[in-house]
C-alpha cells in the first residue's frame, strides 16, 4: 500500500499519435503515488505498452505532458529518468552470467567495482537467485530468467519500475507464484510498480489500484473490488470478470427509490442508488446467482426459473449456463464444495435462479 499521498507519476491530457490514422494513447490522465502497485488493465492493442514507453522516455508525447516526482521529463533522456522499464518480452543477455546481466546497467555508467558487487548481491537475494551467480540464462527456467530481468532493473533502485506483460512468459502454475513474488518483493523494496497486464486476474490479485483502458482511453479507475463489484460501463464490467446483463426498459421512482424495469423480471427496486443519472443496463455477477430446484421462499430476491443448457466442470467450480423462458442467456458459477454435487445438474432440467437486488449493478451505458 502507499506509504505517502505524494504523487510520483503525473500523465497529463497525454495523446499518443502515429501518423494520422491511429491514436494509442487517446487523452490519458493519471496520478500515481508513491509506493502503489498500479496497474494498466486492457485489451490487447488498447495503448499500454505505448503509454508506459512514454514514461519511460521510449516514445515521445503528440500532446500533454508526463511529471517523474514533480519534474516534466519530455527533454530527459530515458536513461537519466528515475525509472526503469522491465519489457514484454523479457530480454537478458545470453552471452553474460546472471551476476553480469545484473550488473550491466552499473557498468556502462561507470560505477565503482566494488559499489557494483555489493549492489549486484543485494538484488539477487532480493529476487532469490543466490547461488545462480555464474550460471548462464540458457540454463535457467523461464521464472529464473525473467527475474535476472527484475534483479538488472531493480539494481538501479528506480523510484518507479515499469513492467511490461513481466510474467506473459511463464505458465499458469509459476506466473501465480511470480505473482505473489512480486508484491513481496514491491513491498520490501518500497518502489512504485506500474505492471501492464491484458490478464484481470493478474491486474486484481497484485495491485492497489487498476485503471482499465480501452480503446487509447482510460475508461476506470479503482481499486480492484471497486473496479469488480461497482464497475462503471459495460466494458468494463465485461472485460473484469463475467456478468450478465440486463436492457433495461423503463426508468421511474417508487417511495425515493431508483425502480429500473427489465424484460422478464419486472419492475427491480434499487435502494440507495443515484436516481438522477438515466441507466440502460443491469449486471449482475454470476457468482451472485444462487441455483435451486425450488422457488426460494425467502421474500425480497429476484427470482427465475430458467433451463440448464450447458455445465462446465472447471474443478472448484462449475459454470452453468441457462435459457429462461423468454430467451436470456444467463451464466451462474457454483463452488463445488460437495464432491458428488455436480452429477445433480443435468443439461434441459428446470431449475431456479435467485439472488439479492442489491447484486445489481446499474450502468448507464
Ligand atoms: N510504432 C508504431 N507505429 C504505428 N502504430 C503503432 C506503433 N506502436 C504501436 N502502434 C499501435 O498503437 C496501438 C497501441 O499499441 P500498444 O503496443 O500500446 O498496445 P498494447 O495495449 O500494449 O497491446 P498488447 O496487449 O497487444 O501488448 C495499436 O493499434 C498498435 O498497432
Ligand atoms: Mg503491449
Amino acid at each position: 500500500m502507499p506509504d505517502t499521498d505524494k504523487t510520483i507519476i503525473s500523465v497529463q491530457d497525454v495523446t499518443k499519435r502515429f501518423g494520422s490514422t491511429v491514436t494509442a494513447v487517446d487523452n490519458v490522465n493519471l496520478e500515481i503515488k508513491e509506493g502503489e502497485f498500479f496497474a494498466l488493465l486492457g485489451p490487447s492493442g488498447c495503448g499500454k505498452t505505448t503509454l508506459l514507453r512514454m514514461i519511460a522516455g521510449f516514445e515521445t508525447l503528440t500532446e500533454g505532458a508526463i511529471l517523474i516526482d514533480g519534474d516534466d521529463v519530455s527533454s530527459v533522456e530515458p536513461t537519466h529518468r528515475p525509472v526503469n522499464m522491465v519489457f514484454q518480452s523479457y530480454a537478458v543477455f545470453p552471452h553474460m552470467t546472471v551476476e553480469e546481466n545484473v550488473g550491466y546497467g552499473l557498468r556502462v555508467v561507470g560505477t565503482p567495482k566494488a559499489e557494483i558487487d555489493s549492489r549486484v548481491k543485494e538484488a539477487i537475494d532480493l529476487v532469490r537467485l543466490s547461488g545462480l551467480e555464474q550460471r548462464k540464462p540458457n540454463k535457467l527456467s523461464g521464472g529464473q530468467q525473467q527475474r535476472v530481468a527484475l534483479a538488472r532493473a531493480l539494481v538501479k533502485k528506480p523510484k518507479v519500475l515499469l513492467l511490461d506483460e513481466p510474467l506473459s512468459a511463464l505458465d499458469a502454475k509459476l506466473r501465480e507464484a511470480m505473482q505473489l513474488e512480486l508484491v513481496r518483493l514491491q513491498e520490501n523494496v518500497g518502489i512504485t510498480f506500474i505492471i501492464v497486464t491484458h490478464d484481470q486476474k493478474e491486474a486484481l490479485s497484485m495491485a492497489n489500484r487498476i485503471a482499465v483502458m480501452g480503446d487509447g482511453k482510460i475508461l476506470q479507475i479503482a481499486s480492484p473490488k471497486t473496479l469488480y463489484e461497482y464497475p462503471s460501463s459495460s466494458f468494463v464490467a465485461d472485460f473484469i470478470g463475467q456478468v450478465n446483463l440486463f436492457d433495461v426498459t423503463e426508468q421511474g421512482i417508487a417511495h425515493g427509490e431508483l425502480t429500473l424495469t427489465v424484460d422478464e423480471l419486472g419492475a427491480v427496486v434499487l435502494p440507495g442508488v443515484d436516481t438522477s443519472r438515466t441507466y440502460h443496463k443491469l449486471a449482475l455477477r454470476p457468482e451472485k446467482i444462487g441455483v435451486a430446484r425450488d422457488k426460494p421462499s425467502e421474500i425480497g430476491l429476484v427470482a427465475i426459473p430458467a433451463k440448464l443448457v450447458e455445465d462446465s466442470y472447471i474443478g472448484d467450480q462449475s459454470h452453468l449456463y441457462f435459457e429462461t423462458a423468454g430467451g436470456k442467456a444467463l451464466s451462474a458459477s457454483v463452488q463445488n464444495r460437495d464432491r458428488d454435487d455436480h452429477h445433480l445438474n443435468k443439461r434441459g432440467e428446470k431449475m431456479w435462479l435467485y439472488w439479492h437486488p442489491a447484486h445489481f449493478q446499474p450502468l448507464s451505458d
